[in-house]
């Protein structure tokens, strides 16, 4: 499959450098796809993966990945002027100065990515974790679980299988609208990894009583 990752920062390079070894095509949208920074990371994802600019890298794949930070999240949306039914995969958490949501009661981030970005079918993943879990969903011999939420199944599917295949458990946790509930669970992750100091190796699990 061929898949565009905007953004060329920690979750860039830990889903760009997954997918590639499972035989994924990647190209990542950058700002500058020549500089020094962005020719590194090709260089340790593999000779499959290539660097474009955002519009060109959008254009080229079937799957986008935003994963840039969240004041650059609606210019590069709306930079797109039809996302063309494109599967618009948002790993963005919108938050403020202040380390605090800049949504969540009446709207998230993702509702905001699906407003902005017309056309696209927006799944919200890989918000809820750390990249160092992204690289490695194992935690001994359990699965890590990856919540995704979305309004088009045949999309979900899509983003499940590439969840599972990094060795991710998927939760389905409904509608786009339950971003709003996804959203708050990646700050309880940052609160329990940054400010109550358990490191950024810790993920959440889904536990299913057989
Ligand atoms: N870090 C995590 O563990 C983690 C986990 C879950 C979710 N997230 C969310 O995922 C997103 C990316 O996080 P990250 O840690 O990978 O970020 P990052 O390393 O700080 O930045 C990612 C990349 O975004 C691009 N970028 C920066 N500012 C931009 C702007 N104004 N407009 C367009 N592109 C811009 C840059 O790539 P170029 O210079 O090549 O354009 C940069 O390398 C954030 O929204 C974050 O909240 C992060």
């Amino acid at each position: 499959m061929k898949i565009a990752i905007i953004g060329t920062g920690n979750v860039g390079q830990a889903l760009g450098s997954g997918w590639a070894q499972q035989g994924h095509d990647i190209v990542f949208g950058s700002r500058d796809p020549q500089s020094e920074k962005v020719q590194a990371l090709l260089a340790e994802v593999g000779e499959t993966a290539v660097a474009a600019a955002i519009p060109e890298a959008v254009a080229a794949a079937e799957v986008v990945v935003l994963a840039i930070p969240w004041s650059g999240v609606q210019n590069t949306a709306e930079s797109i002027a039809d996302w063309g039914g494109k599967l618009l995969i948002d790993a963005t958490n919108p938050i403020a100065p202040g380390f605090t949501l800049a949504f969540g009661k009446d709207v998230s981030g993702a509702e905001m990515v699906a407003h902005w970005a017309k056309g696209a079918r927006v799944v919200k993943a890989f918000n809820t974790t750390g990249a160092e879990t992204m690289s490695h969903p194992r935690y001994g011999d359990q699965s890590s679980t990856m919540f995704i939420a979305g309004d088009d199944p045949a999309a979900k599917q899509t983003v499940t299988r590439l969840a599972e295949a990094l060795g991710f458990d998927v939760a389905d946790v409904g509608a786009l609208q339950t971003a709003r509930y996804l959203e708050p669970l990646a700050m309880v992750w940052i609160h329990l990894a940054m400010v109550q100091g358990n490191g950024r190796h810790i993920a959440f699990k889904l536990l299913r009583r057989e």
